[in-house]
């Protein structure tokens, strides 16, 4: 009970239902944001009806909605998981439609433009993302969200500039933001490699980029020896023997047979990859477990982006019928 809640019923200083909680968690001082994210996020009745009761306590009208999303966001800090940020960015959502109503064709809309601000943020203030988005890309990802439509440009101009001018803050901020949910972090290094077919060890320079990793023969080659999209597979420590800092991927739902993959024969050659998993071998423990955690990384920030695409085929399905 870190926020004292059930104390607090207990003593009758709370009065029992979602709306009084919702009204101690957004109004109390000093609470542990973290904390009021998680109990926020549960997926029992109460917790989905102070959910709502907690949204509405927000005033969003005339905000625009980076000042909304602002608003929203420094009041719990948000869980990492994918279903509970779903559901409060949906509450967030419905909440800035009712009260701005004629902004957004829909909630679906509101709900990923949401999300392609947040991920503009990061994109922007980041320092270990490099390659920065444009105003003209941010306007061209969001192209056909208004149902089917576009939004006005003006209109995404200006929150463009408001982020860019000033990024959002979290409450609690450790620097483990949103970050790790949307971008990879980029690593890159020796490992050794151990082969498909004929079991011995290459040595390797792999890059994890772009929800792939992509393994070269020499750092400065520009044509990698093979890529291994991570899409689908699951990464953990292995153990080999005389090689004591293994990991293995693997496609836990096809076992047996071939991880989708391609490589780059000594002729030029681009083929098929042989492997039914991938066992690849750092220098210490320590290197092992970055790279796992790395690699993990970057395969669980998809549920966000099917959240995201999901909405979006929606929203286009439904352009396409009116
Ligand atoms: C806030 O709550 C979270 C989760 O309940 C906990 O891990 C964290 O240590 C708390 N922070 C403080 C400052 O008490
Ligand atoms: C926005 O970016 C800053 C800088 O990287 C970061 O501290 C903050 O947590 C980010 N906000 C969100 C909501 O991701």
């Amino acid at each position: 009970d870190p926020l004292g809640i059930n104390y607090m019923l207990g003593c009758q200083l709370l009065e029992p239902g979602a709306k009084s909680i919702a009204e101690f968690l957004y109004r109390e001082e000093g609470l542990n944001k973290t904390a009021i994210g998680e109990f926020l996020g549960e997926r029992e009745e109460l917790h989905l009806q102070t959910l709502k009761a907690f949204v509405e306590l927000h005033q969003f009208s005339n905000l625009n909605l980076v000042q909304a999303l602002r608003q929203f966001l420094w009041s719990f800090r948000l869980p990492g998981e994918a279903q509970k940020i779903d559901r409060m960015m949906e509450a967030f959502a419905t909440r800035y439609c009712n009260c701005n109503a004629p902004v957004f064709q829909s909630t679906d809309t509101c709900y990923i433009l949401s999300f392609a601000i947040i991920m503009l943020n990061t994109s922007l203030h980041n320092p270990n993302v490099k390659d920065k988005t444009t105003l003209e890309r941010f306007i061209s990802m969001n192209r056909g969200i208004n149902n089917g439509g576009d939004l006005p440009v003006p209109l995404l101009t200006k929150l463009y500039d408001s982020i860019r001018n000033e990024p959002f803050k979290i409450p609690e901020d450790d620097g483990n933001d949103l970050t790790h949910t949307f971008f990879n972090p980029d690593r890159e290094g020796w490992l050794l490699k151990l082969g498909g077919r004929v079991k011995t060890w290459k040595r390797r320079w792999f890059i994890l980029t772009d929800n792939c990793l992509y393994y070269f023969e020499y750092t400065a080659d520009k044509e990698p020896r093979g890529i291994i999209p991570l899409e689908n597979l699951c990464v953990k420590e292995v153990h080999y023997p005389r090689k004591p800092y293994c990991l293995e991927m693997t496609n836990p739902n096809s076992r047996g047979q071939r991880i989708k993959a391609c490589k780059t024969e000594t002729d030029g050659r681009v083929v098929e990859g042989k492997h039914q998993s991938y066992t690849i071998c750092a220098a210490s423990a320590d290197e092992r477990d970055s790279w796992i955690e790395a690699i993990r990384a970057s395969i669980t920030r998809d549920p966000f982006y099917d959240l995201v695409s999901l909405r979006k085929k929606k929203i286009i399905n439904q352009g396409n019928q009116d």
